[in-house]
C-alpha cells in the first residue's frame, strides 16, 4: 500500500492515515513529552516514564506504538510480551542507557554482593535484568525511603539523579558513573544571565541535571511533575532546564505564561534537544504502522528477569 501511494505521488495525509490505521490495528499510541508537538497531538496518552509504563501495562490494545526512546518501548514489551510493540525509529536510543553496558555493570555489581541494585528506568533490558528494583525520576525518592536503612544500595546508571536522591534522603549509595548528554549540556552562566534578565522567572529542572544547577532550581521534578508545577505555581515565567519538548504541553496548559528553554553550552546548536527522541517523526510513525515494524524484541530469559524489578517498582510507587 505504501509503495503504491509513493509511486502515484499522492501526498499522504499522515494525521488522517495514522488515526485510521490506529483503529484498524487496534493500536494505542503512547508518547513521551520530549516528542515533537505533531506526535504529541496524535498520541492517546502523553506522560513521564512511570505513567507511560503504567499505561503500557494496563493497555487493552493489540499493538503498542511507542513514540519515545528504545528503553521506554522495551519496558512496554517487558510488561506486555504478547503484544506487538513498535518504535518508529529503532535508532532512538538514550545516552544515559548507553553509559551503562551490561558486562562492566555486572562486574561492578559483583564487587558489592550485599548491595541492593536500584536502576533508573533509563537503562537496557539487560541492566534491568541485573537489578532488584527499577525507579523513575518521579518515584526514586519514595522507593529509596522504603528500603531499610541498614541495607546498602547501588544506584545506576544516572549519577546526577543518584546524587540528588542521596541529598534528599540522606542515604549513602554507591553510584554508577552515568549521565545524560542533554541534561549535562545546560550552561549555568547563561541561565544566571537569563534569571537576571527575567527577574520574575523561576528555574525549574529535571533531576538528571548536574548538582550545581539543581542547587539553583526553585523546583525539581520529573517531566510530569514539572508540568503540574507550572499549572499550580503563581509565577508568570519559567526557565525550563529539561528537554524543550515538554514546553509544548506547558504552553497548552497555561498559555498566558512564558517558558524559556534553558540554553546549552553552544548557542549555535540545539543541544538541549534530545537527539534520540527527535529521531521519531510523523512520517516514521506512519511507516511503522503500515509495515508493523520496527518491532521491539528481546530474549525471553532477559525479559523474565527484567520483569521482576519492574513489577517491584510498580508495587512500591
Ligand atoms: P521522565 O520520567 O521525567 O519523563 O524522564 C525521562 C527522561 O528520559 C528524561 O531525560
Ligand atoms: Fe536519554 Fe537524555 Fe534523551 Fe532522556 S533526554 S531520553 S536521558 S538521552
Amino acid at each position: 500500500m505504501l509503495k503504491n501511494l509513493l509511486e502515484k505521488q499522492i501526498p499522504i495525509d499522515y494525521e488522517k492515515e495514522i488515526i485510521r490505521l490506529k483503529e484498524e490495528m487496534n493500536a494505542v499510541i503512547l508518547a513521551h513529552y520530549y516528542q515533537t508537538g505533531d506526535i504529541q497531538e496524535l498520541a492517546d496518552f502523553i506522560g513521564d516514564s512511570l505513567e507511560l509504563a503504567r499505561k503500557a501495562k494496563e493497555s487493552m490494545a493489540d499493538v503498542i506504538i511507542f513514540c519515545g526512546v528504545h528503553f521506554m518501548a522495551e519496558t512496554a514489551k517487558i510488561l506486555n510480551p504478547e503484544k506487538l510493540v513498535l518504535l518508529p525509529d529503532l535508532e532512538a536510543g538514550c545516552s544515559l542507557a548507553d553509559s551503562c553496558p551490561a558486562e562492566p555493570f555486572s562486574e561492578f555489581r559483583n564487587r558489592y554482593p550485599d548491595h541492593l541494585v536500584l536502576s533508573y528506568i533509563n537503562c537496557s533490558a539487560e541492566i534491568k535484568a541485573l537489578s532488584d528494583i527499577i525507579v523513575t525520576s518521579s518515584n526514586a525518592e519514595k522507593i529509596v525511603r522504603q528500603i531499610p536503612v541498614d541495607q546498602p544500595i547501588i544506584f545506576a546508571p544516572d549519577k546526577n539523579l543518584g546524587k540528588y536522591i542521596m541529598k534528599k534522603t540522606g542515604r549513602e549509595m554507591v553510584l554508577w558513573d552515568g549521565s545524560c548528554i542533554v541534561h549535562e549540556t545546560f550552561n549555568e552562566r547563561k541561565i544566571e544571565e537569563l534569571l537576571y534578565l527575567n527577574p520574575k522567572a523561576k528555574l525549574i529542572a529535571h533531576p538528571e541535571c548536574e548538582d550545581h544547577l539543581l542547587e539553583k532550581a526553585y523546583f525539581i521534578g520529573s517531566t510530569s511533575a514539572l508540568l503540574k508545577f507550572v499549572q499550580t505555581d503563581d509565577s508568570p515565567e519559567y526557565i525550563v532546564a529539561t528537554e524543550p519538548g515538554i514546553i509544548y504541553q506547558m504552553e497548552k496548559a497555561v498559555p498566558e505564561k512564558k517558558f524559556i528553554p534553558a540554553p546549552g553550552e553552544d548557542e549555535s546548536c540545539s543541544c538541549n534537544n534530545c537527539p534520540y527522541m527527535k529521531l521519531n517523526t510523523i512520517e516514521k510513525l506512519y511507516n511503522c504502522m503500515v509495515t508493523r515494524s520496527p518491532e521491539i524484541t528481546m530474549p525471553e530469559v532477559i525479559r523474565v528477569k527484567a520483569l521482576r524489578p519492574l513489577e517491584k517498582m510498580l508495587e512500591m510507587s
